[in-house]
């Protein structure tokens, strides 16, 4: 592979690298030109998956408005805080009830007073159809859905009581879902030739609170005939009832294929009107233990029902976890259970108080197309617990630290981690240091707490003081193949320290720091001696590293 390095002087690019460089500044060119309205899409290779937007990888440094922002009047609150934020891309929703308040009645003005300012604002949205499910309940459905029990059926728990969860079952829901998303989808194909709008999540966080599945006449029915050919062969099955294929797993089973084939169903009849990428979200299940399905979201797509969803619901690109859990060990597991080969990883929702934001590490390790903290806006709600007490400046900033280092190249790194190797680690509920295994060859220690000179732990460290500010774990580290022996490097208030797995004899050959503008790197300066010495510490300022390393 040719070296990314070569001698370069400040500020200007020399051989072999600016050459590459070029190509891809070309090339990124014919992507703005030729194939600017390219419509966004979704592609996998060896396992590793892209958000294509304009006929390049995208990264979606996200954030999600708060419920009720999806109104002209709160529009104005929602712009400064992604500005704030750095963020390139807003997740809000559009209302079954505001599109279509009146059956057969469309109204799009708000999605097109929102598809403007987006535009104004050079951000780039993610539409959530509140639709069936909102929560697991049809709230954000109009008013002729979710107060006519008759057409809409709800769910029927075993002992005969009703929730507010609409039945998968019935085809009078399907057909008026399907016709408000397809008119919306429709109105983009015309409002939105420029794909502002780069992705969409049909419905949001399904299944159903206090109750399995639904049994109702209509749905014991169903339960008590065959399991549908197409997931007895996804799962490796025999053919039977549900009860016989699936045994105790029967019923969440049921109501997961059963919400699985609607959601399908949806996205099928919007992606027939304007063809974008379609994701679901998840409210989670704990990620290691058994957890009873009454008290969870059943039939939404957890983690234990991934493989049910995938054969139900061919048309969802992707799905997609919500995360609200604190703890690193089940973030990472989260992480884990939900990108994999076949399902490319988003967080399309993830707490929004500094504990979470050393996350952002972890998810962009792990190959994601995204990432985006829930409910930072100037709307007035906040989520605490989930997240923060107060969404203010500082409640931003928190984020915007971590953006700000991406926003510059984060089409680089969708390209990067889209193509080959990435690594990256929050700093962990321990605050311990962790070493990544970068290949055969090369290993990297991620630290925190330390100064930039000297280590903690030297006896000659002394009474050093404590580094300040650390009363919430916010380090966090990524790492990028560039060659086989070259890599780039940049994090947050977290010491990066190379090893060589073999053990062998190595140095740091080149340690170089720039930045990136328009898509190109440029050379700012060598780190060496005390910069080196003590490993690369990376603190609260955007430090972009490449480096080379070399045995002798
Ligand atoms: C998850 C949902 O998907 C969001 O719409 C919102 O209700 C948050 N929970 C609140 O924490």
């Amino acid at each position: 592979m040719p070296s990314q390095f070569s001698p370069s002087a400040r500020g200007k690019l020399a051989s072999p690298l600016a050459s590459a460089l070029a190509v891809v500044a070309a090339a990124s060119l014919f992507v703005g030109g030729a194939h600017a309205t390219d419509a966004p899409r979704l592609v996998e290779k060896d396992g590793r998956h892209a958000l294509m937007v304009d006929g390049a990888p995208f990264l979606m440094l996200g954030v999600q408005a708060n419920n009720a922002a999806n109104y002209p009047s709160q529009l104005p609150k929602v712009w400064p805080a992604v500005k704030a934020l750095h963020a390139n891309t807003l997740e809000i929703p559009v209302a079954w009830e505001q599109i279509e308040p009146v059956e057969g009645q469309f109204d799009f003005s708000y999605v097109d007073v929102l598809l403007k300012q987006a535009r104004e604002n050079d951000v780039r949205l993610v539409l959530l159809w509140f639709g069936t499910w909102k929560n697991n309940g049809p709230n954000y459905a109009p008013e002729w859905v979710k107060l006519d029990n008759k057409r809409f059926p709800r769910v029927i728990t075993a002992k005969g009581e009703t929730r507010n969860s609409l039945s998968p079952h019935f085809p009078a829901t399907l057909e008026a879902d399907k016709k408000a998303f397809a008119a919306l989808m429709r109105h983009l194909k015309t409002a939105d030739p420029d794909h502002t709008v780069i992705m969409i999540q049909p419905e949001n966080e399904t299944g159903t609170y206090n109750a399995v599945r639904d049994h109702s006449p209509t749905a014991q029915k169903l339960f008590e005939g065959p399991v549908p050919a197409q997931l007895v062969k996804a799962m490796g099955k025999k053919p039977g009832t549900w009860s016989q294929v699936f045994g105790k797993d029967a019923d969440e089973f049921f109501h997961a294929w059963s919400i699985g084939r609607f959601v399908d169903e949806v996205a099928a009849a919007g992606k027939r009107e304007l063809a974008l990428p379609m994701y679901v979200n998840a409210a989670l299940r704990d990620p290691f233990n058994y957890q009873d399905p009454y008290t969870y979201s059943s039939g939404g797509p957890t983690w234990n029902v991934l493989d049910v969803w995938k054969a139900a619901a061919p048309s969802i690109d992707a799905i997609a976890p919500d995360i609200y859990m604190r703890e690193s060990a089940n973030v990472r597991k989260t992480l884990e259970q939900y990108a994999r080969p076949d399902n490319a990883l988003f967080v399309p929702e993830i707490g929004d108080d500094k504990g979470f934001a050393r996350f952002f590490y972890d998810v962009l390790g792990a190959h994601a197309l995204g990432f985006s903290p829930f409910g930072l806006d100037y709307t007035g709600y906040s989520n605490y617990p989930l997240g923060a007490k107060t969404v203010d400046a500082q409640a931003l900033e928190n984020f915007a630290v971590h953006y700000r280092l991406l926003a510059p190249m984060a089409r680089e790194w969708a390209r990067l981690s889209y193509t080959g190797d990435v690594w990256g680690v929050g700093e962990a509920d321990d605050r311990k240091a962790e070493t990544l295994k970068l290949g055969d060859r090369w290993t990297a220690t991620v630290s925190y707490g330390e100064w930039q000179f000297g280590s903690i732990d030297a006896p000659w460290m002394g009474k050093a003081d404590k580094q300040p500010n650390r009363e919430v774990p916010d380090g966090g580290a990524l790492i990028a193949r560039l060659s086989a022996n070259e890599f780039l490097v940049t994090g947050y208030r977290a010491r990066v320290s190379f090893g060589s797995a073999k053990g062998e004899r190595f140095m740091m050959a080149r340690v170089e720091e720039g930045h990136f503008e328009n898509g190109q790197w440029v050379f700012d300066r060598l780190w060496n001696g005390d910069q080196t010495d003590y490993g690369l510490n990376l603190t609260t300022l955007p430090q972009v590293l490449k480096v080379k390393l070399a045995t002798y």
